[in-house]
This record gives structure tokens, C-alpha cells and sequence, in this order.
């Protein structure tokens, strides 16, 4: 007799069967996904089979309400949290998560501010009509042109991360007769609990200005020291103050508390040395989201309530009035307001030994177990997160619920790939079959933004749904848009 496929030990510890397979749990998805009567996943009451005549799959359905609500929940709890200590947070929506002109819009529309990263997010800005005054411009590798566009927009902040780049924004600037708004992005030191490539603070990395004493050549100085010394002397800057920005999908208050008490320390001490006043602070983003049923992302008023505490009483012990924070979300905005639904094709079950460590006894009989394969429209160039950082996803049944038994899946994609991985583990309904719509969630941050066009796959166009209806706020690529670079010489 076959072994059940209830409880697989080929499925990792983490992973428990659900009580019930058709259940959404709220913590990963938008506020308005819900099951509809016939069983069917809707977002703001529109059936995905509805989404997906109009417009296809692979498509990013994203809910523009609940993105709406998430930027005004982030933006709430951090102003009410601050308020008695300086009278509230800028919020800069970090647009490397995604992008778009519309969700520029939003996050105006919101009271928000916007975080970019290139000259390209800049350009996104610009055509959205959002006030220079509101954008924020990172990279550890600014061009002149980026700077000369950051300039030309009148950016409310350049984040400067290294001494070549801080003289060359400052001379430029000074040659057009104007200063440059300055922020210094410092490394902490901060060691936070997330995967290596998007762990930012420790000092191994390409980003910002190390805090460690002696590593310029001026000895004893850090280079974080020697940028403030040079940006206050500089007349093409007026240096607004300091940056970090520890990593991403972080889910413990401490790490933030801990970089923001270092940065205070530091620029009360750089306010005292070099008779300036440093009048902001950015404590950058990385609040992680649910991805799956045993992840733990806090309510952002936690999260916020923990980091007011530690900048209120570091402030009183320094005896320094505390500068105007800011803090840059992404993921923990738009990530868990999208789900990728894909159509599901080609399914298969292969048999696998157990792992050792499952601790399977067979007897000597050399039982295996099944994995099913189910592969689907899209794959690593829709979410490359699975192969870029082990990331862990969840999936549903989504175009009909299922009263079959659980079966241990892999979701795949279509690519030429064994690595095309879109959800490594889940419990699916022994019956999906070809022609299933599939939805994962949390696919709004670092999906869409990262997506390619390996092996001529055309990117996924995004849906936007608000009040019950849904529009195309990016659309998916054509043929046409696979071939138009292509020179033909
Ligand atoms: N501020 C700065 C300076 C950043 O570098 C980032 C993210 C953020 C804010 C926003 O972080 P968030 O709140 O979204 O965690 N592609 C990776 C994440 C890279 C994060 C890059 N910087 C991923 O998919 O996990």
C-alpha cells in the first residue's frame, strides 16, 4: 500500500496540512480577497475567471483599497507613535518594491512620500506629477546624470552613500549654483535576522558610510565622521542628516531600535564636534509581511511603539531634541495587496525517498513518497524569489474550492529550468487539474519588479481593484514588445 500523502515527510518542518484547504488566511492576503458563493476567489468581489478572460494569466491582481489602507495604517501608527517626540514620521513608500505611475499617485494621495533608486524610478516620478519636494533618491552608484536629474527635479533628498559620491553631488551641484539636500547613508553595524543578499547594515557590503572608527585615512576618523566634516564644509550641500537601512523582511522591532540608537548617539555627537544641527533621520524600511502560515510580521503600531520608545529615551539621555524621522516601507506596504494567479497546465507525481533526517522507518523496504509537480503559466520570470533567495510562497486552489484530500505540491513554472520554482512546498487538493486557476499571495513587493523575460516570456500585466472595479494599471507585454529591440541586423 502506498504511504498517505497527508503529512508528507518530504515536506519541510515548517509546513503543517491546513485544516481546511480552501480557508484564505487574512495575515497574507488583501483585506477584500474573499471566497465567493460559488466557492471562487474574488478581490473586491471580482472572480479571478473574470480577470482572467479580461486579461489573461500569468497577471499580478493587486487591490488598490488595500494598498490604499496599508499606506495609511504604516503612515498612522508611525505619526501617532512620534508625535510627542517630533511630531510625526515622513513616510517615503520605497518604490523598488513596485513601481508604477498610478501607485505613485496613491501614495500622494495618501500623505506619502516616495523613495527611488535610479534615474529610471525618477522618471516614473516625474511623469506621476509628484512633487520633487517628495522624492527621495538612493544607490551606491548614482551617475552624473542621475544627480543632474535629481537636481533638475529639485529632490527634497540625495541619499549619499560614499565619500566620492558625496564630493562629486556636491561639486556638481555647486556648478549649477545650487545645493544639493543631503542625507549620509551610515552603516550601523546592525546585524538583522533575514537572508544574507538583503541584509544591508553589517559592514561587508557595498552600501554606505562605515561607522567603524579608522577606516579612512584619517586616522581615527569613520568615514561616516569624515562625510559629515566634508558635507558640512561643502558649499554645494546643506546636509540634512543622517540614513539607514539594516535589510528587509524583518520581522523583530529590535534591530530597528538598536540602528536608530546608534545613528542618534552619533549625530549628537557629530551636532556637539562640528557646531551643526542635523534635522533628520531616516530609519529606511525592511518590515516583513506573511508569506506563509509561520511567518509573524508585527502590526506596524508595535513596531512603531518600539522604536519611539528607544528615540524618546536616547534622546532624553544625549539631552538632544529628537530630528524629524522618516522611515521607507515597501514591501510591508504593497506585498501582501497582490496575488500572481496563473493557470495551471502540465501536472505530475514523482516518487521520492524520504529525507533522513524525516526520520521515516520503512522497514527496510524502501517506501517513497509522492510529489506532485503542478506547473503553471508563469514561473522565476514573474517571482524570482524563490531562486534568488529561498524565498517560501503559498498557494490556493483558486478558480473552485475542493473537498479532496491534501496532496504535498511543488508549483513550477514553465521555464527551461529545473530551478524555476514558484512555490517550493504547499499543500494543494488532490484534484487540481489543467485548467485550475492557481493564486499566490504576497507576491506585490520584488515580483513585478524583478520579473524578466527569460525565454522570451512576456511579462505579466498588473490589475488594479478599487470599489469593485478593475483596471490595467500596467499592461501585460505583447509579442510585439518581446521583439521591438531587436534590430534585426
Ligand atoms: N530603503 C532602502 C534604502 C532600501 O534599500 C530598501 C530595500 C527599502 C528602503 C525598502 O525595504 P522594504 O521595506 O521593502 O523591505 N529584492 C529583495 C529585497 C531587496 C530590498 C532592497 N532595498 C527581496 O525581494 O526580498
Amino acid at each position: 500500500m502506498s504511504p498517505q500523502s497527508k503529512d508528507s515527510p518530504l515536506a519541510p518542518e515548517w509546513l503543517s496540512v491546513p485544516a481546511d484547504l480552501n480557508t484564505l488566511e487574512p495575515k497574507m492576503w488583501a483585506q477584500d480577497a474573499a471566497r465567493n458563493d460559488s466557492g471562487e476567489l474574488t478581490v473586491g468581489g471580482i472572480p479571478v475567471s473574470e480577470l482572467q478572460q479580461q486579461y489573461g494569466t500569468p497577471l499580478f491582481v493587486m487591490s488598490e483599497d488595500d494598498f490604499r489602507a496599508r499606506a495609511r495604517a504604516f503612515s498612522d501608527a508611525f505619526n501617532n507613535a512620534f508625535a510627542d517626540i517630533c511630531g510625526g514620521v515622513d513616510v517615503y513608500y520605497a518604490g523598488k518594491s513596485f513601481l508604477c505611475t498610478a501607485v505613485v499617485r496613491w501614495v500622494e494621495e495618501e500623505g506619502l512620500r516616495l523613495d527611488t533608486a535610479s534615474g529610471g524610478e525618477l522618471a516614473v516620478a516625474a511623469k506621476a506629477g509628484i512633487p520633487g519636494a517628495d522624492v527621495a533618491l538612493h544607490g551606491n552608484n548614482k551617475s552624473d546624470l542621475e544627480i543632474h536629474r535629481a537636481l533638475d527635479m529639485k529632490l527634497g533628498r540625495i541619499v549619499v552613500d560614499s565619500l566620492g559620491e558625496l564630493v562629486r553631488v556636491g561639486d556638481i551641484a555647486e556648478r549649477r549654483g545650487e545645493q544639493a539636500k543631503v542625507m549620509l547613508r551610515l552603516t550601523p553595524g546592525v546585524h538583522a535576522h533575514t537572508h544574507e543578499f538583503i541584509a544591508t547594515a553589517h559592514e561587508d557590503q557595498k552600501f554606505g558610510l562605515s561607522m567603524a572608527a579608522d577606516t579612512t585615512e584619517q586616522a581615527g576618523l569613520s568615514a561616516a565622521e569624515e562625510a559629515v566634516a566634508a558635507a558640512s564644509a561643502h558649499p554645494g550641500i546643506e546636509l540634512l542628516g543622517l540614513h539607514c537601512h539594516i535589510g528587509s523582511q524583518i520581522f523583530e522591532p529590535d534591530g530597528f531600535a538598536l540602528a536608530a540608537q546608534k545613528l542618534l548617539r552619533f549625530l549628537a555627537a557629530m551636532q556637539e564636534k562640528y557646531s551643526i544641527v542635523l534635522p533628520e533621520l531616516d530609519l529606511g524600511g525592511g518590515y516583513g509581511i506573511a508569506y506563509t502560515s509561520v511567518d509573524t510580521p508585527r502590526p506596524a503600531a508595535e513596531i512603531a511603539e518600539a522604536m519611539a520608545a528607544v528615540v524618546r529615551s536616547t534622546c532624553a539621555e544625549l539631552g538632544i531634541d529628537s530630528p524629524r524621522i522618516s522611515i521607507e516601507p515597501g514591501r510591508a506596504i504593497v506585498g501582501s495587496t497582490t496575488f500572481t494567479l496563473y493557470e495551471v497546465g502540465t501536472l505530475k507525481t514523482v516518487r521520492v525517498d524520504a529525507p533522513a533526517e524525516a526520520g521515516a522507518s520503512d522497514g527496510g523496504n524502501n517506501v517513497t513518497y509522492p510529489r506532485r509537480y503542478v506547473s503553471v503559466d508563469g514561473g522565476m520570470s514573474d517571482n524570482a524569489r524563490p531562486v534568488l533567495y529561498d524565498a517560501d510562497y503559498s498557494a490556493i486552489l483558486a478558480s473552485r474550492t475542493s473537498t479532496a484530500g491534501p496532496q504535498l505540491s511543488r508549483v513550477v513554472g514553465k521555464h527551461c529550468e529545473s530551478g524555476d520554482i514558484v512555490v517550493r512546498d504547499v499543500y494543494l487538493p488532490e484534484d487540481v487539474a489543467a485548467g485550475d486557476l492557481l493564486a499566490v499571495p504576497g507576491t506585490g513587493a520584488y515580483c513585478w519588479a524583478l520579473s524578466s523575460n527569460y525565454n522570451y516570456l512576456a511579462r505579466p500585466g498588473v490589475v488594479a481593484v478599487r470599489d469593485g472595479s478593475a483596471r490595467l494599471i500596467v499592461r501585460g507585454e505583447t509579442e510585439e514588445d518581446l521583439l521591438n529591440r531587436d534590430m534585426g541586423v
